[in-house]
C-alpha cells in the first residue's frame, strides 16, 4: 500500500488517468507509483477487465517495469507483442498487443508510470501519440510533486526539488481531439477563394509541426516568412516554442485555386499549455476572406470543447446512474465496464460512425441499470430462478429504459435499453422483436453482455474460455443473435 494514498488521492489520480485515457484515445490506463523497495505499485487504473490480469505490483525484473525502465527517458509503445519478446506474454495473456508506457520523472528521478493499452477503433500507437503522452506526463508528475512528500519514500523535502507550482490537471492536459477536429475545418476553409495556403502549428514547447495546406505552393522563403510571424504571435500569447527552423512541416496541396501569395495573417488559437496552436493564412494584399476564416476557426474550437465536455458528463452521469444497483450487487460495475467496452469494439469493428459509437458505449454501460429497482442480488444469482422471479427479471430492461427515457441523449439510448434481450428470432422480451427490427445497438448489446456472463469468473454460469464461449454464441447465430453481427464479435475479441 502506498504511503498516504488514501480514497480521495485516488479518486483525483483516477480522474486525471481518465482524462488521459481520452486524450490518448486509449481504452485503459494504470498508473504505478513508487512503492517501497524499487516496487511500483498499483496507485489506480481505468478501463482494465479481469482478463487484462492488472498487477498490483510491479517488482524488480516485472517485464513492463523492465520495459519502462529502458525508455525512462520518455514515452514509448509497442503495437506487436514481437517488438519487445519479453512483454510478450503479457500482451499476449491480456489479448492486446498495444501498450504505451509513460515515466513519471521527478528530479531526474522515475517515481511512477502509466501503462496505457489499447487506443480505440483498434488505432496502432503512433509518434504522435509521444507528445500527447509528454503533455500526460507533465501533468501526474505535478500531481504526484503535490502528494510527493509522502510518495517520495526516499526522496528529500519537495520544496528542495523547486517543483513549480501545481497546475489543476484539467487545465493541464492537451486537447488533441480538438486540434484534430480543427484540422478538418481548416482543410475545407483552405479552399476558400483568395486563400493561398493556410497553416496550422502545433507546438507543445519542445517541438512544434505546421500543416500547410496550399493552392499556391510556398516556398523555403514563404515557410520561412510564416514560422517567424507565427513564432511572434506565439511570443506575443506568451507561448514558448522552439526555434522555427526545428519546426517540422506538412505540406499537401489544399484543392483551392492558385492566388498570390502577398500576405500573412496569423491568431493564435489556443495557448495552451502544454499545447498551442497557431493558424496562418496567406492570401493575395488586401484580400477580406481572413476574418471570417478566423471567426469560423475560434467557433468551431468553442464547439468541439463544448462537445467533448458534454460527451464526458453524460459518461459521467451514466457512472452515478448506476451506483445504487453496484451497492446491491458490485459485480454489475465490472459487467457492465467489460458488456461497453466489447461493444465500443465491436462499433469500431463494424465502422459505425461516432455518433452510433457513442451512442452503442453508453447505451452498453447503462443496459442493465434497470437491476437498480429490483431486488438484483437475490434475483440475478439464482441458477433457477422461479416464475415471479423470472418475471421480476424480466422486467429490467423497461425499467431500465424508463429510467434513461427523460435524458434526451441523442439518438435512442432507451431503446436501445429497452431491447438489449430480444432475440434475431423473436423469442425474446420484453416485445419479442425478431430481426432487424431490434435496434442495431440492441443487437450489439445482446451479443457483447451474453459473451461477457459467458467469460465472467463472477457469472452465475460455469465460466468458458474465450474460444469455447465464442463457439456457444456462433452456434446460436440465427437463432438468438444477428448472424451477422456474430463475426465482429469474434473479431472484436481476438483482436
Ligand atoms: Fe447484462
Ligand atoms: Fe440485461
Amino acid at each position: 500500500m502506498l504511503p498516504s494514498w488514501d480514497s480521495e488521492c485516488e479518486k483525483r489520480a483516477k480522474e486525471i488517468l481518465y482524462r488521459c485515457m481520452e486524450e490518448l484515445q486509449a481504452t485503459k490506463a494504470a498508473l504505478y507509483l513508487e512503492g517501497s523497495e524499487g516496487t511500483f505499485e498499483l496507485a489506480t487504473s481505468y478501463g482494465f477487465g479481469r482478463r487484462d490480469a492488472l498487477a498490483a505490483a510491479l517488482p524488480l525484473g516485472h517485464p513492463l517495469l523492465d520495459w519502462a525502465r529502458r525508455n525512462r527517458t520518455g514515452p514509448a509503445y509497442v503495437n506487436t507483442p514481437q517488438e519487445f519478446p519479453a512483454l510478450q506474454p503479457l500482451l499476449e495473456g491480456a489479448l492486446t498487443s498495444r501498450l504505451m508506457t509513460i515515466p513519471l520523472t521527478l528530479a531526474g528521478r522515475m517515481v511512477g508510470l502509466v501503462d496505457a493499452r489499447d487506443k480505440s477503433r483498434r488505432a496502432a500507437f503512433a509518434p504522435g501519440d509521444v507528445s500527447v503522452a509528454r503533455g500526460i506526463a507533465g501533468a501526474l508528475e505535478r500531481f504526484v510533486a503535490e502528494r510527493g512528500g509522502a510518495l517520495l519514500t526516499a526522496g528529500g523535502p519537495l520544496e528542495d526539488l523547486g517543483l513549480p507550482p501545481v497546475a489543476p490537471p484539467a487545465a493541464a492536459l492537451p486537447h488533441r481531439w480538438i486540434v484534430e477536429d480543427l484540422t478538418a475545418l481548416v482543410r475545407s476553409l483552405a479552399r476558400l477563394p483568395e486563400v493561398a495556403a493556410a497553416v496550422l502549428t502545433i507546438t507543445d514547447g519542445r517541438s512544434a509541426r505546421a500543416l500547410a495546406l496550399h493552392a499556391t505552393a510556398l516556398d523555403p522563403q514563404h515557410q520561412g516568412a510564416v514560422a517567424a510571424h507565427q513564432a511572434r504571435a506565439f511570443l506575443a500569447s506568451g507561448v514558448k516554442a522552439p526555434p522555427a527552423e526545428t519546426w517540422g512541416w506538412d505540406s499537401q496541396p489544399s484543392g483551392g485555386r492558385a492566388t498570390r501569395a502577398e500576405e500573412i495573417r496569423t491568431e493564435v488559437l489556443m495557448a495552451g499549455p502544454p499545447v498551442a496552436v497557431a493558424l496562418s493564412l496567406v492570401t493575395p494584399a488586401g484580400a477580406t476572406s481572413a476574418g471570417p476564416v478566423f471567426a469560423a476557426a475560434a467557433h468551431d474550437l468553442e464547439l468541439a470543447r463544448l462537445l467533448r465536455d458534454y460527451r464526458r458528463a453524460a459518461r459521467n452521469l451514466a457512472r452515478v446512474l448506476l451506483e445504487p444497483g453496484e451497492t446491491a450487487f458490485p459485480h454489475l460495475r465490472q459487467h457492465s465496464q467489460a458488456t461497453s467496452e466489447i461493444s465500443q469494439r465491436m462499433a469500431a469493428v463494424l465502422r459505425l460512425p461516432e455518433d452510433q459509437d457513442e451512442l452503442i458505449t453508453v447505451a452498453a454501460y447503462l443496459h442493465d441499470v434497470g437491476m437498480r429497482e429490483l431486488d438484483y442480488a437475490r434475483v440475478y444469482r439464482l441458477e433457477r430462478p422461479g416464475e415471479p422471479e423470472q418475471r421480476l427479471y424480466h422486467r429490467h430492461p423497461v425499467v431500465g429504459a424508463r429510467i434513461v427515457e427523460a435524458s434526451e441523449f441523442p439518438g435512442d439510448l432507451a431503446g436501445a435499453i429497452r431491447h438489449h434481450h430480444e432475440r434475431w428470432d423473436g423469442g425474446g422480451y420484453p416485445q419479442h422483436l425478431a430481426g432487424r427490427s431490434i435496434p442495431l445497438a440492441s443487437r450489439i448489446i445482446h451479443l457483447a453482455e451474453v459473451y461477457d456472463v459467458l467469460t465472467s469468473p463472477a457469472s452465475y454460469r460455469r465460466q468458458l474460455p474465450r474460444d469455447a464461449a465464442l463457439d456457444v454464441i456462433g452456434a446460436e447465430a440465427g437463432r438468438q443473435f444477428d448472424p451477422e453481427l456474430v463475426p465482429a464479435l469474434a473479431e472484436a475479441i481476438r483482436s
